[in-house]
Parts: structure tokens; sequence; C-alpha cells
């Protein structure tokens, strides 16, 4: 049975996000969408709607479910028996930020593994913040994240 976690801040979570997922979910038999904190971030959704947008976009996900916790990812991980952290790559840039991120989780707990997925070249462009600019802008960005988030944009 090989559990993981997928953590973010998911503000708000993206189709770029639920590809990533649903091609881990074939990898793994469980996995947990962990709404993480990051202290450096000024979010746009609280925690519990970040947590209810990814509910309702992950139903049909099989063996996902969505948590949140406002400790080390690494931490959660070892408490609810996880192995592996999954997370996205979409460009060069995002690997020094991913490989400081897993040298700090691997500090704290050496046998939580990290496992990375490539985004998806028409999905490489996407990151929460620019769908939250053009949002407010009045760019149509329903095809880059799920109804569960328009709704709660609008
Ligand atoms: N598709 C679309 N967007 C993607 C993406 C993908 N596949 N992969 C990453 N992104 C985007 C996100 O939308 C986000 O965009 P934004 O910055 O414009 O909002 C950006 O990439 C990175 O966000 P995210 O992946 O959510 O990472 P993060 O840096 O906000 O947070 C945590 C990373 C939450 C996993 C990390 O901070 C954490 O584990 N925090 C808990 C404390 C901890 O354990 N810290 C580590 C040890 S010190």
């Amino acid at each position: 049975m090989k559990k993981a976690i997928y953590p973010g801040s998911f503000d708000p979570i993206t189709n770029g996000h639920l590809d990533i997922l649903i091609r881990a979910s074939k990898v793994f038999d469980e996995i947990i969408v962990l709404v993480a904190n990051n202290p450096n971030k000024k979010f746009n959704f609280s925690p519990k709607e970040r947590v209810e947008m990814i509910k309702e976009s992950t139903k049909d996900i099989k063996g996902v479910t969505v948590d949140y916790y406002d400790g080390l990812t690494v931490e959660y991980a070892k408490k609810v028996g996880a192995t592996h952290l999954i997370r996205g790559l979409r460009a060069v840039s995002d690997f020094e930020y991913e490989f400081q991120l897993a040298s700090a989780n691997e500090f704290v707990n050496k046998d939580i593994d990290m496992v990375f997925f490539m985004s998806r070249g028409d999905k490489s462009f996407i990151s929460s913040s620019s769908i939250m600019q053009m949002y407010r802008s009045g760019v149509d960005v329903s095809s880059l994240v799920p109804p569960s988030v328009i709704k709660r944009m609008k």
C-alpha cells in the first residue's frame, strides 16, 4: 500500500496541480493533498476555502483525500504513515527551489522521499498567482482552474 502526500499552498488549486495529481494517483494507492503553510506567502483564500475547492475538484480521483496542516510537511507524512512527497516541476527555474525544499525535508526526516512529475507542456506556464492576476484583469481563466475555483473567485 503506497501512500504519498501532495503538499502545496494551492492558492488556488489549478488544472496544472490536478494533472500532476491524476498522474500520481496511477502510481500511489493513496494520496493526501495537503494544504500546507508557506510563511512567505500572502494568501488569496483561507485554508478552509482551499481545502473545500480541492475536495470538490478531486472527488472523482480514486484514493485521494484532502487535509490541512500548519506544521512541517514531513512531520505530517510520518504521522499518517506516508512514504513519499509528490511535487510538480514546470521549468528549470523550479528545480533550484525544489532542490532546497527536498534538502530541508531530508534534513528533518531521511525516510520520507520526494517524487517529481514533469508538468505537461500546455500546463507549464500555469501558476496560482498568475491566474489570480489574469482573473483580476478580466481574463477568462476557466480553462486553467476547476469549476470549484471559478465559483469562489466570483
Ligand atoms: N501546476 C501549476 N502550478 C504549479 C504547479 C503545477 N504543476 N506546481 C507548482 N505550481 C505553482 C503554484 O501554483 C505556486 O504558484 P504561486 O507561487 O504563483 O502561488 C508555485 O508553483 C509554488 O507553490 P506551491 O507548490 O504551492 O509551493 P509553495 O512554495 O507555496 O509551498 C510547501 C510549498 C507548502 C509544500 C512548503 O512550503 C511546505 O511544505 N510547507 C510546510 C512547512 C515545511 O515543511 N517546510 C519545508 C521544510 S522547512
